[in-house]
């Protein structure tokens, strides 16, 4: 991928309806200086692809996929049929998946893996605990989830989402300091032991990322981008972000 602009990508987890959708694309505001991403629910795909024929460069994506591309899987969504629909991008490994739908390391390799082949370009979420934070695990926890998670993966078509899980939801943001250690970290990580690119590899962070605390992170060197829940639901704060990004822009 590239790092030429920044990257403000909702997720929409299990929010907006259709009228709610609506509204939000007739207030978005076009930003060719960054990457405008988003992820809604899997049934609400077919009408962003649709809104998003009026908006040149927004990307659609998927919060999930299944390991497999095809079979007895009842309830699953395949990698396949996302690309086929037009999807750009899935998110895989968010800290809600892993947490509530008890979603491994492992797992998360062989959906990273599957994705990927499908054509779809990937955003693999890490991050730690406040329990983890507060023991000093933080870097041992990261390290695991990049070194198997994304166990035989080269790839251009990968992102990485740094999102601290006690910074998710809760207004409690890391502070710019602290996320760019725990960037550079995995920077590091992804290229001496993953051995991935990492010079182009972006890395985004999320956790209560909204317009008031944004210009600290993205003006941040290794953080290329926002991954947002909440600041991502209305086209006003989408906008706020996007405008940000784009006075943040890589050098
Ligand atoms: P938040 O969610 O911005 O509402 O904290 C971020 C995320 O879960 O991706």
């Amino acid at each position: 991928m590239k790092r030429d602009k920044k990257y403000i990508v909702g997720n929409w987890k299990m929010n907006q309806e259709t009228k709610e959708i609506q509204k939000f694309f007739e207030g978005l505001k076009h930003n060719e200086n960054c990457h405008q991403w988003i992820a809604p629910q899997y049934i609400h795909i077919p009408q962003t692809l649709t809104l998003k024929q009026s908006f040149e460069g927004i990307s659609i994506g998927a919060q999930n996929c299944s390991y497999d591309t095809k079979g007895a899987y009842t309830g699953e969504v395949s990698s396949n049929s996302l690309k086929e629909i037009g999807v750009d991008f899935v998110l895989i490994g968010h800290s809600e998946r892993r947490s509530l739908f008890n979603e491994s390391n492992e797992t998360l390799n062989q959906k990273t893996k599957q994705a990927l082949e499908s054509g779809l370009t990937v955003i693999f979420c890490i991050g730690e605990s406040l329990e983890q934070r507060e023991s000093g695990e933080t870097n041992n926890v990261l390290k695991t989830q990049i070194l198997e998670g994304l166990k035989e993966i080269q790839s251009d078509n990968l992102l990485i989402a740094y999102e601290p899980v006690w910074a998710i939801g809760t207004g409690k943001t890391a502070t710019p300091q602290l996320a760019q250690e725990a960037h550079e970290f995995i920077r590091e990580v992804c290229a001496k032991e993953a051995k991935l690119d990492s010079n182009s590899l972006p890395i985004l962070y999320g956790g209560s990322v909204k317009p008031s605390n944004a210009e600290s992170l993205l003006s941040c060197k290794d953080i290329d981008g926002a991954l947002v829940g909440g600041a991502s639901l209305k086209a006003e704060d989408f906008n706020a972000l996007s405008t940000i990004a784009n006075d943040c822009k890589n050098p």
